[in-house]
């Protein structure tokens, strides 16, 4: 595979497979969980929204879909220098992501499959959804010289535990987010075909659809069991999640300006967008959302951004591991700080709004 003319080189493992980006807090994790407990949840509450779940996985939509067009042909050469670094991060981070999910249902399915069928076969077609964007964007990594050497990345990542609730929680938001983040894009592309560099884009109006289905299918697990939206503890939890979501956005799309800039976007807005509309978008599942509208609400995720370019910073000088320690201190402290605020903010009552809106 060729080597593109530009400048800095990002960290190769031979020639064309990329080393995985460090692992960071903001890099997309592996999960594993207690697949015994998902076996063994009752899903009647549910029974027929998950059915219809799984019935819109089995059309598989876009089974025709991730097909790389002429577009794919030409040359990307010209996206050089820290716009193509920062095309490559976002092609990896993206990557990276999709095959996470691929893997986690994966897993799922096979340990289901004897206990839980159905669970099993939606598990399954998850992961047929998901193997199929990793392996779309791991071709467009090829168009910038690069792939990523996804067997090694299943061997050598650190896979953490999260128990089912945080499970569903947490790819319940990240498929929402996911269906936000590409739609906005497409729909910026759309409305100005100039800064449409890269024919990737043009795949993500019925991609964001498959994202959109899998948040259904989440849906559906999440309000089946009662504990997860009935408790004052389940407010808690989705408030907290939704924190925790929309921090490791924000951080990641400031650290990115260079690739939203590139296709014309401003970052800062866009980050918006894909929040309020997360956001709104999770008051139809989860018991309690943040108020996005507050006036707070969005400095303080930014300022959380400040603090972690500090962060950045520090850890990318050359200053002794001890004194880095010291240095970060202060900016530990004010993101821990700044998301607490965020999390004490009132929150908006979700099931109260349930009965009049939804
Ligand atoms: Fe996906
Ligand atoms: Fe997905």
């Amino acid at each position: 595979m060729v080597t593109a003319s530009f400048t800095p080189q990002p960290e190769t493992l031979r020639p064309g497979i990329k080393a995985p980006v460090r692992e960071t807090l903001l890099t997309p994790r592996f999960y594993t969980t207690d697949f015994e407990a998902i076996a063994e949840m009752v899903l009647t509450l549910q029974e027929d929204e998950i059915e219809a779940a799984l019935q819109e996985l089995r059309n598989d939509y876009n089974r025709h879909h991730f097909v790389r067009n002429d577009d794919f042909k030409r040359s990307f050469d010209h996206i050089e220098g820290a716009t193509r670094l920062a095309f490559i991060d976002f092609l990896e981070r993206s990557c990276t992501s999709e095959f996470s999910g691929f893997l986690l249902f994966k897993e799922l399915s096979r340990r289901l499959k004897d206990r839980s069928p159905k669970l099993a076969e939606a598990f399954a077609l998850l992961a047929r959804d998901e193997a199929r964007h990793a392996g779309f964007i791991n071709k467009a990594m090829a168009d910038f010289g690069l792939s990523l050497d996804l067997s090694y990345l299943t061997k050598k990542r650190t896979y953490t535990f999260f128990p089912p609730e945080w499970v569903i929680y947490t790819v319940y938001l990240s498929e929402k987010i996911g269906y936000w983040r590409y739609i906005l894009m497409f729909r910026h592309l759309e409305k100005n075909p100039d800064d449409n560099i890269y024919p990737l884009f043009n795949y993500f109006e019925c991609w964001c659809q498959d994202e959109n289905r899998h948040g259904d299918f989440f849906k559906a697990l999440l309000r089946s069991q009662t504990k997860l939206w009935k408790t004052w503890q389940s407010r808690l939890w989705a408030r907290f999640f939704l924190l925790t979501v929309f921090v490791t956005h924000t951080l990641t799309v400031f650290e990115r300006t260079d690739f939203y800039e590139a296709v014309g976007l401003d970052a800062r807005q866009y980050n918006i967008d894909v929040v309020k509309n997360t956001n709104e978008t999770a008051a139809r599942a989860f018991p309690s959302v943040l108020d996005t509208d507050n006036p707070h609400f969005f400095p303080r995720l930014e300022a959380c951004s400040d603090a972690n370019e500090k962060l950045t910073a520090i850890a990318n000088s050359n200053t002794p591991q001890w004194l880095k320690f010291l240095q970060k201190m202060p900016w530990i402290t004010v993101i821990i700080w700044q998301m607490l605020l965020i999390f004490l903010q009132k929150p908006v009552d979700a099931e109260a709004r349930r009965g009049l809106v939804y």
